[in-house]
């Protein structure tokens, strides 16, 4: 007899201890199963109460019942201050330290050709031009028959259009073809339009040129347009674009659907017309290329060429941008190199 009540003593010990030591649920729950469990210490012993006397039975049943109540109001105590530590060791886990340096965010930019797009059209629109989207996709008409191409032109050979399985129908070599669209929307009512868009050329891929770029077409008829206007305009282009005080000269060249044609050229902006490196020592950079739209042209957009007249120009954005940002090789852009993207964009 004394020496159960002796064991209950020293098992009531023992879990205390044990308790003790318990830092997280889990612990505590295997503790639980260790004594007061089913296959538990205590109730093992408690199974052991079947073996005494009659008179000692109450006496150790009492005993052993007060350490199971003692030991299950332990464990639950045990359990609150777990729960406190558990709860605790969370919020530290997930806690911001306001006090340590932000992480930087890289913000995206807008790709170069876009941001040069945007800046050409926005100086055009200034102007009283407004933006008319055209197709990529055209027939070999519009790309160049319209265009006053005539058959057998060299610019129609196999070399430099896309064509696609279907007969006549081409991606566009330039944004010209926007002019006979945009006339034949709004003639005989006087336009003045920007249209900016993708051209294709199958073309060797070079530093200065590319399967597929970007251009803008300018179109202006009406009444009384002269060649005075197209220099007016492009004078105040080149000002806007490449910084106030710049001259512009043209140059006499030939497109079919222009006459007169010209190739304009700015003064050399790196080097202000002495001569270096980026202008080859000229002094000078082409920028785009022009004329007085053909008659032939107004008449196929719609106009009489004896009433009407019209200016027309057209030029490359990566080229402006190339120009304006230093930029020397034209297959950076397509690239997608993000330090180019980064410092030319
Ligand atoms: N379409 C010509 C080119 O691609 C540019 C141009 C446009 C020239 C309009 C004159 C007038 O080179």
């Amino acid at each position: 007899m004394s020496t159960l009540l002796q064991d209950l003593e020293q098992l009531r010990q023992e879990a205390s201890a044990a308790l003790a030591q318990t830092h997280s649920t889990e612990e505590s729950e295997a503790w639980y199963r260790e004594y007061l469990g089913r296959q538990g210490k205590l109730t093992g012993m408690l199974r052991g109460l079947g073996q005494l006397s009659k008179e000692e039975r109450p006496v150790a049943g009492q005993v052993a019942n007060t350490v199971k109540v003692a030991l299950e109001t332990a464990l639950q105590a045990r359990q609150e201050q777990i729960k406190q530590i558990e709860i605790e060791r969370a919020l530290s886990a997930e806690g911001i330290d306001v006090t340590l340096p932000g992480r930087p965010q890289t913000v995206g930019k807008l790709h170069p050709t876009t941001a040069t797009m945007r800046e050409i059209l926005d100086i055009f629109g200034q102007m009283g031009f407004q933006v008319y989207d055209a197709r990529e996709v055209e027939t070999d008409d519009y790309n160049f028959g319209l265009l006053n191409f005539l058959p057998g032109h060299p610019a129609r050979d196999m070399q430099d259009t896309f064509f696609t399985t279907t007969p006549d129908v081409i991606l566009r070599t330039h944004t010209s073809p926007g002019q006979i669209h945009a006339m034949r929307e709004y003639a005989p009512a006087p336009i003045r339009v920007v249209l900016p868009g993708k051209c294709f050329r199958n073309e060797d891929v070079t530093a200065r040129s590319e399967m597929m770029f970007y251009q803008v077409e300018g179109l202006a008829v009406g009444r009384n347009i002269t060649f005075s206007d197209l220099k007016g305009v492009l004078l105040n282009f080149a000002n806007m674009m490449y910084g106030e005080g710049r001259k512009i000269r043209f140059r006499k060249s030939y497109f079919p659907f222009t006459e007169p044609s010209v190739e304009v050229d700015v003064d050399c902006i790196l080097c202000g017309g002495k001569g270096c490196r980026i202008c080859k020592q000229s002094g000078w950079l082409e920028i785009l290329g022009a004329g007085m739209v053909h008659p032939t042209v107004l008449q196929n957009g719609g106009y009489d060429p004896a009433e009407f007249s019209g200016f027309a120009f057209g030029m490359g954005i990566e080229r402006q941008t190339m120009l304006k940002r230093s930029v020397d090789d034209i297959r950076y852009f397509y690239e997608n190199d993000v330090r180019f993207l980064d410092r030319v964009g």
